[in-house]
């Protein structure tokens, strides 16, 4: 492992001019006039997979955006399969104005890059690929054969990746998944984390009169939709701050007095918390902590109001329209769909009957618990405790990696959640960054991740 550490150490200096070009690549999965960045993305990686050595890079299209999959499996049948997954794909950059730097122009700042994908996902996708060629550059050889699928569509939904999956069963078959795409505890603080959150994602539309109306010739008589739509939303909810939707705790697997009781010796520290996101007090559903708030309860947000008049002054105005844009965070093991038609059947059930109403399915990943034991969570344990020269704590993320679930229930492979990002690195918002310490950290707990799997 010295001459690893060695190799890694020398070429530090190419590997983030490397990370740099793939970070200038806007590969935003979600905006159509991106499509060619995220094919052009795709494609950068798989060179990029050839040009460190793995055997075959391959890019297969989908109906969406495509898939990039490479391998080294030269370590012989008796040598465990791994398969690393990660995505390519970033979130939008909006608001533009209030990055520092272009966040398509990566900058090294204060010992940290800063870029949209830096954390999310395409350093740590990078930190796995430069510890693979690290291996194969000094040995020759890796120790297990590796299997790697990075996506472009994790940022969406993961759309086209199950069917992607059911249609090559063989060629992805594996012994352990391992994912890089969730925060360390903390600085300092490896961490494995055993439970991702779910998602259901809603769009509710309310439609009032056929146009839109003088409120002072109309107001009084006509429901106006933007209220009826506030309304619904103050249903949504109780005082107790849970979730007023019939059924919708009904597959919620509790935690056990284990659990709590482990996350009751997390160091964390409310007050902090609260201080960090300048708010005045913290909310969330009664008989539960803060951190099992963000981490192991389903959650239900608005995330955007869209109607009526939002121009600068006033205008009297009764709008014809109005929609809202609401996720619900779901745990194990509640179900996507059997939450989007509770959903549906809720918000149609409390509607004004003076307005239309159309529920709408955006899209949605199920939740998702793994084993803390096993060969890769052994493996990585030991890599991590290595890497950082302390014991990895065992976290649940409030996050969703839509396609996790799949490992378990298509593949049949138990999933490592191994990630090198931080909290506050600003995943889906401006001035996103990855630290370098943890880039080059990572690199070297991956490849003794590698090396722990064979032995
Ligand atoms: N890397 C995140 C998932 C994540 C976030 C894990 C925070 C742990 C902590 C992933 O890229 C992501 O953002 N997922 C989306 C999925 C959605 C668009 C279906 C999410 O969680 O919002
Ligand atoms: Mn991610
Ligand atoms: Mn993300």
């Amino acid at each position: 492992m010295e001459n690893i550490q060695a190799y890694l150490t020398s070429n530090q200096d190419r590997f983030i001019k490397e990370l740099i070009e793939f970070l200038s690549i806007p590969s935003i999965s979600t905006a159509p006039e991106h499509n060619s960045d995220v094919a052009y993305c795709g494609n950068w990686l798989k060179e990029h997979l050839s040009s460190i050595g793995m055997k075959t890079s391959t890019v297969y299209a989908t109906a969406g955006h495509p898939i990039v999959y490479a391998e080294h499996c030269e370590a012989g049948p008796e040598a465990p399969t791994v398969l690393f997954y990660g995505h390519y794909d970033v979130q939008p950059i909006d608001p533009l104005h209030l990055w520092t730097n272009p966040p398509f122009e990566p900058t090294l700042r204060d010992g940290k890059i800063f870029a949209r994908g830096s954390t999310d996902d395409k350093g740590q996708v990078f930190l796995h690929c430069k510890a693979i060629e690290a291996m194969l550059a000094v040995n020759g050889t890796l120790p297990i054969n590796v299997k790697m699928l990075i996506e472009g569509e994790e940022e969406i939904g993961s759309i086209h990746l199950e069917h992607f999956i059911r249609e090559h069963l063989d060629l992805l078959s594996c012994d352990t998944v391992v994912v890089s795409d969730t925060p360390l505890y903390g600085p300092g603080m490896p961490s494995l984390c055993y439970g991702l959150r779910g998602l259901c994602y809603m769009e509710v539309h309310v439609t009032g009169p056929n146009r839109d109306l003088h409120s002072g010739s109309y107001g009084g008589s006509i429901s106006n939709p933007l209220q009826a739509l506030c309304e619904i939303i103050a249903k949504l909810k109780d005082s107790y701050g849970r979730i007023a939707i019939p059924g919708f705790y009904d597959n919620v697997k509790e935690l056990t007095d284990e659990e709590r009781l482990d996350y009751s010796r997390l160091p964390f520290n409310a007050e902090e918390f609260r201080k960090g996101l300048d708010v005045p007090g913290l909310c969330g559903e009664y008989g539960y902590t803060t951190l099992e708030h963000i981490s192991a309860r389903p959650t239900l947000d608005v995330n955007g109001i869209i109607g009526g008049f939002t121009g600068i002054g006033a205008k009297t105005v009764l709008p014809s329209k109005a929609s809202a844009k609401i996720s619900m965070r779901l745990v194990a093991n509640q179900d996507t769909l059997d939450i989007a038609s509770k959903f549906t059947s809720y918000v149609e059930a409390i509607a004004p009957p003076t307005v239309q109403v159309e529920v709408e399915n955006l899209h949605g990943a199920n939740p998702v618990l793994v084993e803390k034991t096993g060969r890769g969570m052994n493996a990585a344990k030991k890599a991590l405790q290595e890497a950082y020269g302390r014991e990895p704590y065992f976290t649940r993320e409030g996050g969703s990696i839509p396609v996790c679930l799949l490992f378990d229930t298509i593949l049949k492979a138990p999933t490592v959640l191994m990630g090198f990002g931080l909290q506050d690195e600003n995943a889906h918002s401006p001035d996103e960054h990855f630290s370098l310490d943890n880039f080059r950290i990572g690199m070297y707990a991956s490849s003794l991740f590698y090396n722990y799997l064979a032995e």
